[in-house]
């Protein structure tokens, strides 16, 4: 046999929620199973979209315009069409919410499911060759629903699914059903997301602040006072935390994932509710954290899970990464 330790029994997405599927009694129907097939492909096709664009982007090849920002914005709606389209053809998915889209889209004929999804996070990076990404929340329709806004505008704890996939130097799809996490990465020759990062558990501490400091001048007092706290030597190691920020929560959610640590983005004076999405950004990322582990608050240290949109586009300050620091954080907001 060759050196190269050959693996020889990969897990693939399609083999492993069937697993799950049948030791998830509650979804043995099978239609998640065929809805996370479908959303696997639109993830699968933007990856090949970004990677092109990037290169017409970048290189400009001939017949593309080698345009400026205009063309992420086209990559936004490129992101949203293939989405909605793969979502459409799944015919099992009732209502989309997507970031580009103003109401929420109802689909003619069945469907069990109510899809929520920022097609393209992160994506004023993209020139820069930043990691952009995916993220999507699934709801099941209420009892009886033939479809309307009253299957989304609902608390995150009544997600069924929910994850991202990042288009970095490969694509890394994180994906929970609601036990635990699961990470998977597209092998582009087998055309298939491979599990690499099985049960996948955030680290109880890390030293790592993720936030945009040029807000800091907006922040609330108590707030500034906290993050300034994380700059100081820490009593614990002597040392301050690292700063790392990326500007994509899918490449700041990852790392953080990954490494520990917290991610901020809180509500300031310019932004009363902050700037991420509660359905699309807030919901997806909170239950991924809470199902490895960590924790996701708001500004209040309210659970971002409990609370209950009152419009699809409704924002919120959010809070999350490690349990250690997310109450540290939870500490410094006692009696504020
Ligand atoms: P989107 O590209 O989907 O509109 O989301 C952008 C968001 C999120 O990805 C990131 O965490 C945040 O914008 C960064 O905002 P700032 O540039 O204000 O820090
Ligand atoms: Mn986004
Ligand atoms: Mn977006
Ligand atoms: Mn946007």
């Amino acid at each position: 046999a060759s050196d190269e330790n050959i693996q020889t029994d990969l897990v693939t997405l399609t083999r492993f929620i069937l697993e799950q599927q049948r030791s998830l009694a509650k979804q043995a129907s099978g239609e998640l199973t065929l809805l996370l097939n479908s959303l696997q492909f639109a993830f699968k096709f933007i990856a090949h979209t970004i990677r092109r664009s990037e290169l017409v982007n970048l290189i400009g090849l001939a017949g593309a315009t080698n345009a400026t920002g205009d063309d992420q914005k086209k990559l936004d709606v490129i992101g949203d069409e293939i989405f909605i389209n793969a979502m459409k053809a799944s015919k099992n998915v009732k209502v989309v919410v997507s970031e580009e889209q103003e109401d929420l889209i109802v689909f003619e004929g069945p469907g069990n499911y109510a899809v929520v999804c920022d097609p393209i996070d992160g994506s004023s990076n993209l020139d820069a060759g930043v990691s952009v990404g995916t993220i999507f929340g699934i709801y099941k329709l209420l009892p009886d629903s033939k479809g309307t806004i009253n299957d989304v505008l609902r608390s995150g704890n009544e997600m069924v699914a929910a994850g991202y996939t990042m288009y970095g130097a490969s694509a890394h799809l994180m994906l929970t059903t609601g036990n635990g996490v699961n990470g998977f990465t597209l092998d582009t020759s087998l055309g298939e997301f491979i599990l690499t990062h099985p049960n996948l558990t955030i680290p109880h501490t890390r030293p790592i602040y993720s936030i945009n400091e040029g807000n800091a001048a907006y922040w609330p007092k108590h707030i500034f006072d906290f993050v300034n706290s994380l700059k100081k030597p820490q009593p614990s190691t002597g040392k301050p935390y690292s700063a790392r920020y990326i500007g994509s929560m899918v490449a700041d959610v990852h790392r953080t994932l990954l490494y520990g640590g917290l991610f901020a983005y809180p509500a300031d004076s310019k932004s009363k509710n902050g700037k991420l999405r509660m359905l699309y950004e807030c919901f997806p990322m909170a239950m991924l954290l809470e199902q490895a582990g960590g924790m996701a608050v708001d500004d209040k240290g309210q659970r971002i899970l409990d609370m209950v949109p009152s419009a699809i586009h409704d924002k919120s300050g959010i809070w999350l990464g490690s349990t250690g620091e997310i109450e540290k954080f939870l500490d410094s907001t006692k009696g504020k």
